[in-house]
This record gives C-alpha cells, structure tokens and sequence, in this order.
C-alpha cells in the first residue's frame, strides 16, 4: 500500500500567558492511499491541532515542528504558495466547527462554486450543476434553494453537510473529517458515514477522522490511534483496538463510551479523574494519576510507544493479556 500522508516527530506548541503549552508531542503517523484512520481521544488530547498542523492551520500563539510528508512531498515547511495549492485541491478538512469552515456573509452556492472555479478551473454554471450534485448526494433537501442561503440561515446539520460538500468538492485525495457528525441527528450521521465509507471503497480516497465515538470508528476505520495529552498511546488495526486494547486508557476510554456509567445527555464518554493540565505535565505517564493498573514506575518515568504484536503499538509499562 502507498502512503499518501506521513508525519514525523510532530508537535504542536502554544505561547500563552505564563508559558507553553504542548498540545502535540512527537506524533508518527501514516495515512495509506485508500485507507481510513480514526483519531480516538477524550477532550483536549490534541487531535485537532495536530491535523490543523497538517494543514498549516494553527492560531497565531502556535507552532508546529517536526515532519509532514504528502505524497513524497514535505509540506509543513513548505512555502505558503505551494501548501496553498495542496490544501485547495489535494487535502479537504472538514471543521469541528461547521461555522469555522464557511464564510459567514456568503451565500453557500457563491461559496461552492468558488472552490470550483478557482481550483479547477471550470466554468462558473458547470460549478453550480456540479455543487448542486453534491448537496443531492449529500441528501441536503432542496438544494438549489439552499445554494441562495446564507450558512446562518441552514440548521446546524445542514451547515455540516455544506461544508462536507466543501470538501469534496475538489475531489481531494485526502479528507480529514473532524467530529463530522456530532452535530447531526443520527439518521443523517448514519447517511454521513455511509457516503463517506462509500467514497473510500469507490474512489481510493483517503480519510482521516477525528472522533470520540468508538461506534464511528469501527464502522469506517481500517486503523486507529489513540491520542492522551498530546501524544499516542496506542495504535493498530480497528479489530485489534476493540477485541485486545492494550492501554488502559483505552480500555477506559472504550468502556466509557459503551459503560452504564456514561453520561446519557452527552456524546462524550467520561473517563473518572481529571484531564491532564497540560502546562504541569508529571514526569512520568501523564494518565498515571487516572489510571487503576498503575505501578509506581508509571510515576517515575513517561513509557516510549512500542510493538504489543503484529501491527500493533502502546506505551504502556503494565504487561496486558495479547
Ligand atoms: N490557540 C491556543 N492557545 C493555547 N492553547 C490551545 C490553543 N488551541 C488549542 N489549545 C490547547 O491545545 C490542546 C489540544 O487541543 P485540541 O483542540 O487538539 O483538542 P481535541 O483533542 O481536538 O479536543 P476536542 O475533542 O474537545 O475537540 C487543548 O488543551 C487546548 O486547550
Ligand atoms: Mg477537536
């Protein structure tokens, strides 16, 4: 399998008020052509910054260092012409925020047909027919009433589904998806991963998404990693995360999404203790002081990511049943 997307030694840094933060630490991953990866991680693991990292797409107080190769290109160091380009037409990332990823005071239509002119050069009403498939497919009602509307006009799951279609729009090779479908009801996040799962097997595109939901996960991911205070805990193919995972952040974090415990009213599965404060990091594990199989290692030294079994990798000093 090729490799579309590679990052080396990634870490993202933000300069606030009393000193940094460090969101992403030493992040190695690949996206393979074709392939699916899910991002799994509680609130403020980092997810999100590391992909915006990929896109060049940090808020001011950050900063990205490290390696980020797509298609045998490295990018984050790119000039900005060139990461232009491939963020136009090659990567499409849909936002967490649907409101982030439109403009506000444009028309959807204006905003659709945008990307089409601009990035692939096509006439301004074969971008209108080709905007409007894509809001069909993409099963938005009325959709040639809805390229008049403004993003405020459109409910919270119709705006989502706008900016999918933004995405697709270019035909990219890869799509990073984040949260796509927590804002949606769960008959249309049904159809929002169906379509996506669909355009993976029929195109070859690759998809990462970015999620808190195991469910998503299994029904679209090929592989996954696991992200904890700004770093990889565990990685490796959906089957072997769910039937055999090996951290016990993983473990917690699976529980809480499928436990009797979980928060009805929220999607977001809680794990029992305090997120990590980022800024007064321990020196050991930073879930250590969450975590039930601790051993007083686990306080003392940080355990490097390393080979479980085939496929498979988790940073963990606690030996777990393979
Ligand atoms: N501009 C910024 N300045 C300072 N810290 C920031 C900034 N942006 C993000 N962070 C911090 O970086 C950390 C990682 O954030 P990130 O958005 O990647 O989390 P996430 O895993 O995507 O969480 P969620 O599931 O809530 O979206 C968080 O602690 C966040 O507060
Ligand atoms: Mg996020």
């Amino acid at each position: 399998m090729r490799t579309l997307l590679r990052c080396e030694d990634l870490s993202v840094r933000f300069n606030v008020r009393g000193g940094v933060i460090d969101a992403v630490s030493n992040v190695n991953l690949t996206v393979n052509r074709g392939e699916c990866l899910g991002v799994l991680g509680e609130s403020g693991s980092g997810k999100s910054q590391c992909f915006l990292a990929v896109m060049g797409l940090l808020s001011r107080n950050g900063s990205a260092s490290g390696s980020v190769w797509f298609d045998g290109r490295e990018i984050l160091n790119a000039p900005r012409k060139e990461l232009d380009r491939i963020r136009g037409r090659s990567i499409a990332m849909v936002f967490q925020d649907a409101m982030s990823g439109l403009t506000p005071f444009m028309r959807i239509g204006d905003q659709l047909t945008e990307v089409l002119v601009e990035h692939m050069g096509i006439s301004e009403q074969d971008a209108r027919k080709r905007s409007v498939e894509v809001l069909e497919i993409l099963q938005l009602p009325q959709p040639r009433r809805r390229l008049r509307m403004y993003p405020y006009e459109l409910s919270g799951g119709m705006r989502q589904r706008a900016m999918i279609a933004l995405a697709l729009l270019c035909k990219p090779e890869l799509i990073i998806a984040d949260e796509p479908t927590t804002a949606l009801d769960a008959t249309i996040q049904a159809q929002v991963l169906e379509f996506l799962g669909g355009l993976k097997r029929r195109t070859d595109t690759s998809i990462v998404i970015i999620t808190h939901d195991f469910g998503v996960a299994l029904e679209l991911c090929d592989r996954v990693m696991v992200m904890y205070a700004g770093r990889v805990v565990e990685c490796g193919l959906i089957g072997d995360i769910v039937s055999r995972p090996q951290h016990p952040y993983t473990q917690a974090l699976f529980q809480a999404t499928l436990g009797i415990d979980a928060d009805p009213e929220s999607d977001i599965p809680t794990i029992p203790g305090q997120a990590p404060d980022l800024q007064r990091l321990a020196t050991g594990c930073a879930f250590a002081p969450r975590c039930s199989q601790a051993i007083p290692r686990c306080h003392q030294s940080r355990p490097e990511l390393k080979k479980s079994f085939d496929g498979h990798m988790a940073a963990c000093f606690v030996e777990q049943r393979r």
